[in-house]
Order: structure tokens, then sequence, then C-alpha cells
């Protein structure tokens, strides 16, 4: 499918985004971006202070590359509301969750905002591995409920896969994929298996780069230049597990490997053990690189 033009048409005006963390920062800067009214809401006043920060740094990298200048980001800033209060998406007519990948988790938080929202609002889970029609029967109204899956960085990648269960109405996925599309994304529609399109296909690769360093056959930098430079790829898979985040990645094989048993995504061991170290990627400092400050781009 070619990449969509952008259709200015937005079905919504106030949008929710629960979770700031890497994917719900990058998320709520696109609908901040793109002129929409954002309440992004966290767990604890850290968790808004890291999200504020991760929004400032990306946007601060578009004002150096004289995408956006300080006026404009200021405003894209200012019209994101921080709160630490779930209450306040309660005018929001579309509500993302991007939490921790745990269903209990996606489950308190979704159930949670399907009492504070509108019969008719929408709420969207962000999972990349759950299932979103065990997410989606926590509320009232599971007919609302719809898997929005953003790449990462997410206000680089073009891609959104929009996942329909068996209840979601046919109404929720255009409006989705309207909003999507005011984005400037291109918004694919798959069913509610784990994994999706993308990373089914994505995860067992990067597992098998991940086995191939583990097993001492080659080292980090020729496994990664071997799929940059013979294959095109603009990340080379240990690389794109440390943009990803080495926690989320064992979490999405783990899910896929337990509904799927295909062997391909039995998560490598080693992926678990830098887990169970802090090893995270970037977001941590180090993974399978290490980073001069978390979230950099500079590898030591
Ligand atoms: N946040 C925001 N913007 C970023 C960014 C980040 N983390 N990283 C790069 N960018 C922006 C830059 O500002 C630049 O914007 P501009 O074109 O408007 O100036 C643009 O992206 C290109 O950046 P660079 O020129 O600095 O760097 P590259 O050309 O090397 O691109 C990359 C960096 C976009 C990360 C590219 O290497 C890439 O596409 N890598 C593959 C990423 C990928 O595969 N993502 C999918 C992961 S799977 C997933 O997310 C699923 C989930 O469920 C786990």
């Amino acid at each position: 499918m070619d990449a969509v033009t952008p259709d200015t048409t937005r079905p919504f005006e106030r949008i929710g985004v629960v979770g700031l963390g890497t994917m719900g920062a990058g998320i709520a800067e696109i609908f901040a971006r793109n002129g929409y009214e954002v309440v992004g809401i966290e767990i604890n006043d850290a968790g808004l202070e890291r999200g504020r920060q991760h929004i400032a740094h990306s946007t601060g990298r578009a004002v150096s590359r004289g995408k956006l200048t300080e006026e404009e980001q200021a405003e894209l800033i200012g019209r994101i509301t921080f709160t630490t209060d779930l209450q306040d998406a309660k005018d929001c007519q579309f509500v993302m969750e991007a939490v921790i990948e745990q269903l209990p988790v996606k489950q308190e938080v979704i159930g949670r905002l399907g009492a504070i929202v509108a019969p008719d609002a929408i709420l969207a889970t962000n999972t990349s591995s759950l299932s979103v029609t065990e997410i989606s029967t926590a509320t009232p109204n599971p007919g609302r409920v719809v898997g929005v899956h953003f790449f990462n960085p997410a206000p680089v990648q073009a891609l959104v896969e929009v996942v329909r269960t068996v209840v979601t109405e046919p109404e929720v996925l255009d409006k989705v994929s309207q909003l999507l599309r005011s984005l400037g994304k291109t918004p694919i529609v798959c069913g509610d298996k784990a994994g999706f399109i993308a990373n089914t296909l994505l995860f067992g690769y990067l597992n098998h780069a991940v086995s191939m360093y583990e097993g001492k056959y080659a080292s980090r930098e020729d496994i990664d230049a071997a799929m940059r430079f013979g294959c095109g790829y603009p990340m080379g898979p240990l690389a794109l597990l440390d943009l990803i985040g080495l926690d989320t990645a064992y979490e999405i094989l783990d899910t896929m490997y337990k509904q799927g048993r295909d062997r391909l995504h039995a998560p490598a061991p080693i992926l678990k053990q830098y887990v169970t170290a802090g090893l995270l990627g970037r977001k941590s400092g180090r993974g399978f690189y290490t980073y001069e400050a978390p979230d950099s781009r500079v590898v030591v």
C-alpha cells in the first residue's frame, strides 16, 4: 500500500493519551503537532516529567533541524495538558492507552476509562501483542474498543495497524482510520492475533539476530551491518532492538510464543538476562550498545 496523502478532516477535537513512555509521548506529540488538544496522563509526577522531557527533546530536535520554529514548538507543547488524574479524560472523544505491555494493567486502565468517558467515545489500545479482545472486555462497551498500533519512533514511522476484534463497530474503524489519515499516517486493518502483521514478521528475524549474537557467531556491529548494507534496512536488528526497548521486545516475543508456539518466537535467553540486569536499550542507556545518555542515539 502506498503512503496516503494527509486527509485533514478531523473526526475528533480532544484526544487523551494514557502513559507517556517512549510510545505514548511520541503519540501525544503527533496529535499535538497536528492541532489536536491532547490530555496526556501519567501515573505520577515523575512519569509526567519524563513524558514532558521526551516531547521537549523530540520537538527540540525538529527545531534544531529547522522543521519547527521555537514558537511552533511552544504552541505544540501548549496543546498538551499534562495530568495525573484519569478523570481529566472525561471530555475526550478518543482515548489511547500506551501503558506498560501487561494485560492486567491495560485492562485496568481501559476498564477505568470506560467508566469515565462518554458511551460513544472510542477507546484504543497501543498494545503490540496482547489480545485487544481481552482488553476490550474490561469496558461496558467493547464495540467501541480498537487496537491502534503505532511504530517506534511514532512521530516518524508512517504505518499504524488498526486492530479490529469480532465486536469492534465498523464506524469505529472508519473514524479511527480517518483520524490516522489526518495525522498523515497510513492505516492498515487486521484481526486480533498476537503480533498483528508487522511484529509477527519482524520479531522472528530480530530474535534470530539475538541468538546469532548470543552464540558469538558474529559481532553486534557485523550483524547490524549485514542487514543495513546488505539488505538496505535503515537499522540493524540489534540497534533496532535497543530502540524498541529490550523489555518491550521480550514481552512481545513471549506473548507471541505463548499464543502461537512458533519456535522462532521463543525469546533468546540472553534477552531475558539483559532485561533482568536492567539493560533495556536506549531508554536505560545500555542494551546491545551503550549510549551516551538515555534516549540518545550516540553509540559509545
Ligand atoms: N523521535 C522522533 N523523531 C525521530 C527520532 C525519534 N526517536 N529518531 C529520528 N527522528 C526523526 C529525525 O528528527 C528526522 O526527522 P526529519 O526528517 O523531519 O528531520 C528523521 O526522523 C530521520 O532521522 P535521522 O536522519 O536522524 O536518522 P535516520 O535517517 O537514521 O532515521 C530512524 C532514524 C527513523 C529511527 C530510522 O533509522 C528507522 O526508520 N529505523 C527503523 C525503525 C523501525 O523499524 N521501527 C519499527 C520498530 S517495530 C515497532 O515499533 C513495533 C512495536 O510494537 C515494538
